[in-house]
């Protein structure tokens, strides 16, 4: 089984913690970004291997501010020093400080990240967790009156928000493709929840509005690292009714993907 070395920004995130055990399970190496030293002891504890597990990956917890990475080539210093071959941004501002905050982490760092990861020819997957109204046009495969409805009732009240994480969705599908042993791969929840995991809608479906699992998102982005053959891609992701292991084969074997519609497709 090959192993793997993840770089995971925004590690002590509620998505980041479902899937440290996932990937550690799996034997691949974690190294966690967190920015608050006091979160280490406990977000090391993840790194214990269960009873039950023949293998398991290490996990090192780093304390960086993703706020202070200010160029692509401070964020190539980090990927240098970790050496990962596997990439997962899953950090965010989450609405917390002002909305500056929110473009350096959201849009600047995560851009710098996906700029240095496509310059490193180790790193062959770049899993980011966006939200599946995160694009300039309707998909066409979603109903008109249904994303009107959308903008009114959700996406308008995150402006700030949904206006530095497009930019970031844009480079990595944009930057990726450049790369033909790249894999930007954009999945893109909806409101997200702490329910446990259960089947998904994954890649296009008519709705743009609905819940996602915590537990479910961070399955599919394991699944969706550890599956051959996955092309740059936007995938859309909400609770639904495949089974997870099933809606990630039927996408990669079609290369399903949802960036369709938008100017740089
Ligand atoms: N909330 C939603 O409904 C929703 C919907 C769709 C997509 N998303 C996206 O999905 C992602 C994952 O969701 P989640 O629930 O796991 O989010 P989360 O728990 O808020 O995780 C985000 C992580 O980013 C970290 N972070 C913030 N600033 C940082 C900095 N300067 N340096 C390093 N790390 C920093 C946070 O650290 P602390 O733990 O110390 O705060 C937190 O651990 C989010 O980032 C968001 O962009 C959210």
């Amino acid at each position: 089984m090959a192993t793997h070395h993840v770089l995971l920004l925004g590690g002590n995130g509620k998505v980041s913690r479902l899937l440290t055990p996932m990937l550690l399970q799996r034997s691949w190496d974690v190294t966690s970004i967190i920015y608050n030293p006091d979160q280490v002891a406990d977000l090391q504890k993840l790194g214990e291997k269960p009873f039950s597990a023949n293998n398991y990956g290490r996990l090192d917890v780093l304390v960086r501010s993703l706020e202070d990475v200010k160029s692509e080539s401070q964020a190539k210093s980090l990927i240098d020093e970790v050496k990962p071959d596997y990439v997962v941004w899953s950090a965010g501002a989450g609405g917390k400080g002002a909305p500056e905050r929110t473009e350096a982490i959201d849009r600047d760092a995560a851009i710098y990240f996906i700029r240095a990861s496509v310059a490193t020819p180790s790193i062959t997957k770049f899993v980011m967790i966006s939200f599946i109204g995160c694009r300039y046009k309707k998909a066409p495969w979603v109903d008109e009156a249904h994303w009107q409805q959308y903008l009114k009732s959700t996406r308008n009240h995150y402006q700030r928000y949904y206006e530095a994480k497009l930019p970031a969705d844009e480079v990595l599908y944009v930057e990726g493709k450049k790369r033909k042993d790249f894999a930007g791969i954009c999945l893109r929840p909806g409101r997200l929840t702490m329910e446990p995991a259960g089947n998904v809608s994954l890649g296009k479906f008519p709705r743009a509005e609905g819940t996602s699992s915590r537990p479910a998102v961070a399955y599919l982005a394991a699944l969706l690292l550890d599956a051959p053959g996955v092309k740059n891609c936007w995938l859309d992701m909400l609770d639904g009714d495949e089974d997870p292991e099933g809606a990630v084969k039927r996408c990669v074997e079609q290369g399903v993907d949802c960036a369709e519609g938008e100017h740089f497709y």
